[in-house]
């Protein structure tokens, strides 16, 4: 129908039809970029799940193959859930992910692939020793122990993977260790644990360089003030903690333990889940991959046909102060941006809505630097509303004047504005230091019924003493607006589904609601060009 057509994503990952969640395996290998995805292949709703696989050259247009993993054998008949892939010493690429077997139990498989001169890695090998680790042993629920980890390997030269689980109804990382990929022992002490929580799902753990976006590779040797991630999925959102990776000990240590689950940093403050990363070796960079699903009802879902986008895989290293990961957009997706739109020196005085037009408003890529001229006026950081943002940004949203903000953009507004999605950002002073918010409301971004329609938000401290300017950028693929505030600091993806989209033209605006003048130094916009995503070529 023209209703589903209208909003598939024209530079996102989806597959042709049906239903997908998390980003699975990601690898790069032998030329070619791999991605395996949780995919139902009979229907847009979750079940009957499969590995989903395509491949691409630059990370933006993919072919679709046949689905990698089926539900063939009793260790995953009841499913092909979500697992990494890891690439041995010799050369040799292994997936190791998550069965649920004939009696739901949930247990780790291997497949290899059959093939190693297929460029395309099309089909894959069940190990006869499978399942490798079942879901036995102290504090462990055979209902909640999947996703295994890309494997590492410890100064003691044994590979290891990390399970995400409950643990005595808490949530741990329970880490497993092999000299050959095969027999897994488990470790006596998870790689972390918390009681702060329950399950942890798809746990992801890398190491970081501080202040530069080379990634590094977690099986090679780690250089000297580099930091460990661990990244787990839980409450609908994708957190992480930035710590050490105790070799002695072998456990990962988080520089700050928050008790209060709320606190801890996002990938992504809003609709992003399951992520995945890997070390890209063709360019020397770690990549982060997320789920972010639709918004709309099921009932919606089953009508589109299809259900279920991955974010635009990102750049992802730490920033020079060590605190907070930053991620930027692959720059390969810069090779879609057509019809160059660029302004200098605008001032956004309070109440000002600049329309930015002569790019088209469903497909965009749009970069703005706002620079602050006053910066005294910012009003007082209240620390509580770190507990709860949405509620913050639903009070204080974007026609709310403030000191300092809101100033930001409006997508995909239709002309009477009766429809319309914010981003925006409002900077506050707090002890030290300035806290800025980057919010996305979608309150208003469609009349249609029966939609979840939250005000994202995420703060990140800013040394507006050294640093005037705050930028933003913002991608706009029909019903995707992913977001990226000072170069990466917060991010936020959101699904929307206006009515405006299907029925006529959309409108693009920078706008000022906050009492002091900003100037936009820079605001420069793009087309996005369709990528071909898992539709044939040619
Ligand atoms: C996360 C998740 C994983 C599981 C998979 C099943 O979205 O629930 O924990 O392996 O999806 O599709």
């Amino acid at each position: 129908s023209i209703v589903s057509k209208r909003y598939r994503t024209a530079y996102h990952f989806q597959p042709l039809s049906n239903w997908i969640n998390d980003p699975n395996g990601p690898m790069y290998y032998n030329g070619i970029y791999h991605q395996f995805y949780q995919y139902n292949p009979n229907g847009s709703i979750w079940g009957n799940i499969v590995w989903g696989h395509s491949v691409s050259t630059d990370l933006i247009n993919w072919i679709r193959l046949e689905p990698a993993i089926e539900r063939t054998t009793p260790s995953d008949i009841n499913g092909c859930w979500t697992g990494s892939a890891t690439i041995l010493t010799g050369d040799q690429p292994v997936i190791i992910y998550t069965g649920a077997d004939t009696e739901k139990r949930q247990v780790q498989n291997i497949v290899l692939p059959k093939n190693l001169s297929d460029p395309y890695l099309r089909q894959w090998k069940k190990l006869k020793n499978n399942p490798l680790i079942q879901p036995v042993g102290p504090g462990l629920n055979s209902g909640q122990f999947r996703d295994p980890t890309t494997g590492w390997i410890g100064p003691d030269g044994l590979w290891r993977i990390a399970v995400g689980a409950e643990l005595n109804g808490y949530s741990a990382a329970i880490l497993y260790k092999s000299k050959d990929f095969m027999k897994w022992t488990r470790v006596d002490h998870p790689l972390h644990s918390s009681n702060a929580s329950t399950m942890w799902e798809c746990p992801d753990f890398f190491a970081v360089l501080p202040g530069k976006n080379n990634g590094l590779d977690l099986s090679a040797a780690i250089p000297n003030g580099a930091k460990h991630v661990l990244k787990i999925s839980l409450d609908y959102c994708d957190k992480y903690m930035i710590g050490v990776y105790d070799l002695k000990r072998d456990t990962f240590v988080p520089d700050t333990i928050l008790d209060d689950r709320r606190l801890w940093s996002r990938i992504d403050y809003g609709n992003y889940y399951a992520s995945k990363s890997f070390f890209d070796s063709k360019r020397g960079r770690r990549i982060i991959w997320g789920w972010t699903n639709e918004t709309d009802s099921t009932s919606d879902d089953v009508a589109k046909g299809w259900a279920g986008i991955h974010a635009i895989p990102r750049t992802v290293w730490l920033d020079s102060d060590g605190k907070q990961l930053l991620q930027w957009p692959v720059e390969e997706v810069e090779l879609l941006r057509t019809n160059a739109v660029s302004h200098q020196g605008i001032e956004l005085k309070k109440g000002d809505l600049f329309e930015i037009s002569g790019t088209d408003t469903l497909q965009a890529d749009v970069e703005i630097d706002f620079e602050l001229t006053a910066i005294d006026a910012a009003d007082p950081f209240d620390p509580s509303w770190l507990l709860d943002t949405e509620k913050h940004c639903r009070e204080a949203d974007a026609s709310v004047n403030g000191g300092l903000g809101p100033f930001g953009l409006v997508v995909l507004a239709s002309d009477n504005m009766e429809e319309h999605t914010t981003v925006h950002l409002r900077v506050y002073k707090s002890e030290q230091k300035y806290m800025v918010l980057l919010c996305s409301d979608l309150r208003r971004s469609s009349l249609r019924p029966g939609l979840y329609t939250p005000a994202y938000g995420g703060f990140f401290e800013h040394d507006l003493d050294k640093e005037k300017k705050i930028s933003l950028r913002t991608l706009i693929d029909r019903s995707a607006v992913e977001s990226f505030g000072a170069g990466g600091r917060v991010c936020i993806t959101g699904r929307v589904y206006p009515v405006a989209l299907v029925d006529g033209g959309t409108h693009m605006y920078a706008f000022n609601n906050g009492s002091s003048t900003v100037k936009v130094s820079q605001l420069k916009a793009w087309s996005m060009r369709r990528a071909h995503v898992n539709v044939k070529m040619g």
